[in-house]
Parts: structure tokens; sequence; C-alpha cells
């Protein structure tokens, strides 16, 4: 990169209108989750069973955001942000997934929307962020592709309740991380290992993709409707042949499973041959149907590697030895950040929101004087912010970056030891503290406007 636009980067390259936010999902931080009328989810379920969560905790708790949000919103309005993205509760709205509705569930988003609004922050709304109601689940789940029409009857409920507030729709968080650990590899709910199950799981929930599209489209006039990718750059174990292969199946089910179908029409060629089978005609102009922006969701590369214990023969690898860590195991890279902002860019021709990134790890903790200082998670912000402004200087039309996550929460598989948040929860007695990397981001954003 040149001097100039190395300066470009370095400031003013922040488009006007930029939006800034914080994500967080329902499962990870609503708990409640036997109140009100709310049916289980296939997490709940997991939760329960024997090695599901790492540590054994469960989301009944969480963060207690269902009877907190207010001064969780409150802490938005602190930092200054211009959008706040949650995922709605499938089972708290529909508790046995379809039929009937608990109006109690969504009451409780009514609350929620009407609130941010009044404090000026942009509800951006997710359909499902990975807690399928348990009922449906019970009759195959993903695998059925009769889920595909249950999700866009869910869908049409959530756009005629909330359509009048909210513009900003979500269809999927993270796609192939729920198919591929939820149906290939046991890392997720439902915990099922089957290849057949996963390409049906595929196949259905692009369908279920494109039909919420047009449902979203159809009832709420002038929505912004996209889904969230999470997108990272797969390279084989130690650059090793053997594991090249396995490098690039994965990256079809990690990277292109889902955007390469709903945006360019098409199955990436392994997975189009494995796939087919579960295709019927027209599936894919129900699929493909227009978005208006591609949500993506990155923390670091990954590695893969030959593991013939696992259903497709690929197993997660190592990163080099040496390589900076997260405090989770996840490498830090900020470069793969930058290129695939640029790669994404071009490869799908659409503007560009960054709907997750973060730090995790189990290190903070407050101080005597009850402050919490995360400088680890502070230089992580700050090399993937001037990575992102190098995406910018290269051409790429980014218009949003939200951080995962406002508070720590329920870290799915591993439980509360992962905390991701710009706040601290002490579980215990439900305290938030604002960490250090708070105050950076709120100013920040306060700088950058
Ligand atoms: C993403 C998930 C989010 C959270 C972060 C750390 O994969 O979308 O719910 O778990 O990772």
């Amino acid at each position: 990169m040149g001097e100039s636009s190395k300066q470009k980067a370095a400031g003013g390259a922040i488009p006007p209108g930029f939006i800034w936010g914080v994500s967080t999902s329902a499962y990870q931080v609503e708990g409640a989750v036997a109140e009100d009328g709310r049916g289980p989810s296939i997490w709940d379920r997991r939760c329960r069973m024997k090695g599901g969560v790492g540590d054994g905790s469960t989301g009944d708790v969480a963060c207690d955001h269902y009877h907190r949000w207010p001064e969780d919103v409150a802490l938005m309005t602190g930092l200054g942000i211009d959008a706040y993205r949650f995922s709605v509760s499938w089972p708290r709205v529909l508790p046995r997934g379809r039929g009937r509705v608990n109006e109690a569930g969504l009451d409780f988003y009514d609350r929620l929307i009407d609130r941010l609004l009044e404090t000026g922050i942009t509800p951006w709304l997710t359909l499902y962020h990975w807690d399928l109601p348990q009922a449906l689940d019970d009759l195959g789940g993903w695998t059925n592709r009769d889920c595909a029409g249950w999700y866009a009857d869910y869908a049409a409920l959530v756009a005629r309740r909330f359509g009048d507030r909210v513009r900003h729709f979500v269809t999927f968080n993270e796609f192939s991380v729920f198919t591929l650990f939820g149906y290939a590899i046991d890392w997720a709910a439902p915990g099922v290992t089957d290849r057949s199950a996963h390409l049906k799981a595929i196949h259905h929930v692009n369908l279920a993709h494109g039909l919420g599209v047009d449902v979203l489209r159809s009832l709420v006039p002038g929505a912004s409707v996209g889904a969230i990718h999470n997108r990272q750059i797969v390279l084989p174990e130690n650059g090793a042949e053997d594991n090249r292969e396995a490098a690039l199946l994965l990256d079809e089910h990690w990277n292109r499973a889902f955007p390469d179908p709903q945006i360019l029409g098409c199955y990436p060629p392994r997975l189009a041959e494995a796939v087919e089978p579960h295709v019927r005609a027209g599936d894919m102009a129900r699929i493909c149907r227009p978005v208006d922006w591609f949500g993506l969701n990155h923390y670091g590369p990954i590695f893969a590697r030959v593991d013939p214990s696992q259903v497709w023969g690929y197993g997660w690898g190592n990163a080099p030895e040496g390589s900076p860590d997260h405090g989770v195991g996840w490498p830090v890279f900020p470069d793969a950040f930058r290129d695939e902002l640029l790669l994404i860019s071009k490869r799908y021709r659409l503007p560009v929101y960054i709907t997750e990134n973060g730090c995790g790890g189990d290190r903070d903790r407050p101080d005597a004087d009850g402050r919490v200082h995360d400088p680890h998670r502070l230089r992580y912000l700050e090399i993937y912010h001037k990575a992102m402004l190098e995406a910018l200087a290269g051409g790429a039309d980014i218009r949003g970056y939200f951080v995962w996550s406002l508070l720590d929460n329920f870290e799915w598989g591993a439980g509360y030891g992962q905390r991701f948040g710009l706040v601290h929860v002490d579980f215990e007695t439900q305290k938030r503290t604002p960490k250090t990397s708070y105050g950076w981001y709120r100013d920040l954003i306060a700088a950058a406007r």
C-alpha cells in the first residue's frame, strides 16, 4: 500500500452515514427461558445433555437481559452507538415453533424496540440466531424441507408485528456455523453428525432465507434486508499438501455454501454435486433473492486438516506455533480481515456491514477498585479497526461495524468461560461494569463523527 493510501487509511476514510453498533443474540443474553410462555429451544436441550456445553452451564439466566434490558439500553446509549443488533427468540414468540402465538413474548420485543427508538438507536433485528424451537427439531428441524415454510411463517409474524418500527432485518446469523456444527461436527445443537443431514440442512436453510427475504419485502415496505455470513480464509494446517483438499472442502462448506447460491445463484462445485439429490426444480430461483447488503462476521482465519474420524474427513487444524491468539484459541490476523473485506466486496458486489467482530478470553476480572481492564481486547479492536480502514481505502464498500458483544454472555459450547463483552457481567450478581474497551469504543465513535 502506498504512502497516500496509508494516510487515507489512518484517518478520514470512514464514509458519511457509517453505522456504529453492537450485537447480541437472544439465547446468549435473555435468560428467562421458562418465563411468560416461552417454549424450549434446541439450545435449552443441548445445555442439558452431558457434554453439550463444556462447563455444564445453561442459558437459563444468562445476562438476565429479559428483565434488565432498560439498564442494557442505557449502556448502549452511553456508548453512543447508532444501531443495536439483537435477535428474536423464535420459541419465545411461537413456543412450539408454529401455530399458537405467545403475546407476552412479542410484548417483550415491543418494549425493547420502543425504548431503542426513543433513545435514538436503530434496531437491527436478526430472525434466527441458532435457537430453533425444540418442537420443530422433533420433526426433523432443518433436515425437514417443511422447516423453510415454518420459518417463513415466523418471519411473517415478526414482520407484521414490528415492521412498523423496524426497517433492518437479518434473515439468519452465520448459516455455516450452525449447519456444520449442528449437523456434521457435534459442536452445536442439535448435535447430529451425518453427511446427508448436513446437506439437507444447508439446502433447506438456503430456501428459508429466500422465502424470508420475500416475506419481509412484501410485509415491510422499504425494508433493508440482509443475511450474515461468517467468512474466514481457510488455510491448510502447516501448509501441508495433504491438508489442501480438506481446506478446499471446508472452504466450500464454511465460506461459500450460503452466499454463493443466495447472491450468485449457484452452489460451489463440490457441494453442488453432493447437494443435488435434495434440490428441486425452481429452488435456485427461490434461494437467490435480491438482498440489500452483505453482513460479515469475522474473527480470524481458520485451519483445516485431514481427520478421518469426522463425517467429511476434515477437522479443525491448529494455527502455526506462536501465532498471536485472542485468548480463546482463535488466531489474531488483521490482514485476513482486510483481505476478506476486499474479497467479498469484489465477489458479491454488495454494500458490506461488519456485523460481528470482537475479542474473547477469560482474563477480564474486576481489579481491587472494581474496574475491569481489558488491554488485549482494546489492542485487538484497534488493529482490526485499522484493517477495516485499509479495506475502505482499498475500495471496499463498508457501511457499518458492530462489535461482538455489548455484554459478556453465554458463549455456546464454551458456556460462561469466554467473555466477549465491552461490559463485564458478574454472573453471580448480574452487576454490569463497563471495561476499558467500552470507553475506547465510545471515544472512537465520537471521534469518527
Ligand atoms: C459468533 C456467533 C456469536 C458469538 C461469537 C463469539 O460465531 O455468531 O453468537 O458466539 O461468535
